[in-house]
């Protein structure tokens, strides 16, 4: 199956952001969606609005370092749609600190929802893919997989992480499944809570002002999931012009 149109995608981190906009972006294009995170309300929301506009979505509470709930998210997509495509695994959180502020709490968090969040998605979609004899990982990382900055250790390592697993997982797919990671550049969302001791740095505070907007990410995702069955788009980055 190639194109949008029809195809079964479950998107973590739907509730606000990138994820959002992704949903909305497929939705668009006739995708069939789960949409998956923590604040239900919303999720209930951006369901509700998708399908006003007559596209099919449902949503999930799920948090993404349990793994029964990525488990729950992928058998809902199964159960009410019969099969999954498409696994976007975008939700992730980030804490803006300098390691000095020891802030283990928020590390132990960027690890167990940006890299373990991954894998239990993982887990939870590769039989199923398997089993259907096609799938899709679409999965996001950030260009902090690049290159690291001061403040940012902890969840640079944890893209870094994402994107070794997800080139890992490539290597492993064969030829029946797709691998993608997405790289996004500063993008205009809540993400990036500062260190709950400072200020927001005057440096975050700039990336701001050059923000593109999340529909630009949505773009590039729709884009790799529209390849034919037989074109896996691997990694693209997305960024501000004005990103060094
Ligand atoms: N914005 C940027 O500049 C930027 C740049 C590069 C990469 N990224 C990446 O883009 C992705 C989306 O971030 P965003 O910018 O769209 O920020 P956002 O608006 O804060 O979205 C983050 C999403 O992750 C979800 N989430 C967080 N913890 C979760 C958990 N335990 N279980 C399930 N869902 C969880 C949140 O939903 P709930 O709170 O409702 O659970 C929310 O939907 C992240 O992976 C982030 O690392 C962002």
């Amino acid at each position: 199956m190639s194109g949008i149109n029809g195809k079964v995608v479950a998107i973590t981190g739907a509730s606000s952001g990138i994820g959002e906009a992704i949903a909305l972006s497929l939705a668009e294009r006739g995708a069939r969606l789960v949409l998956g995170a923590r604040r239900a309300d919303r999720l209930e929301a951006l369901a509700a609005r998708i399908e006003k506009a007559g596209g099919e979505a449902v949503p999930l509470r799920t948090d993404v370092t349990r793994p029964d709930d990525m488990k729950a998210l992928v058998g809902l997509a199964v159960e009410r749609f019969g099969r999954l495509d498409v696994l976007v695994g975008n939700a992730g959180v980030a804490t803006v600190s300098p390691l000095d502020e020891l802030h283990t709490d928020r590390w132990d968090e960027m690890v167990d929802v940006n890299i373990k969040g991954v894998l239990h998605g993982i887990a939870a979609a590769l039989p199923v893919f398997r089993a259907q004899g096609s799938g899709h990982f679409v999965t996001t990382a950030s260009t902090a997989a690049y290159r690291v900055v001061p403040s940012m250790a902890v969840y640079a390592g944890t893209k870094f992480a994402v994107r070794a697993i997800c080139e890992g997982l490539r290597q492993e797919a064969g030829p029946q499944l797709r691998v993608t990671t997405v790289l996004p550049g500063v993008t205009a969302t809540d993400f990036a809570v500062p260190s709950p001791q400072e200020e927001v740095p005057a440096a975050l505070a700039a990336l701001r002002d050059i923000a593109i907007p999340p529909a630009a990410i949505a773009r590039a995702v729709a884009f790799a999931i529209e390849q034919p069955a037989d074109v896996d788009v691997n990694e693209i980055a997305v960024r501000p012009t004005a990103q060094s």
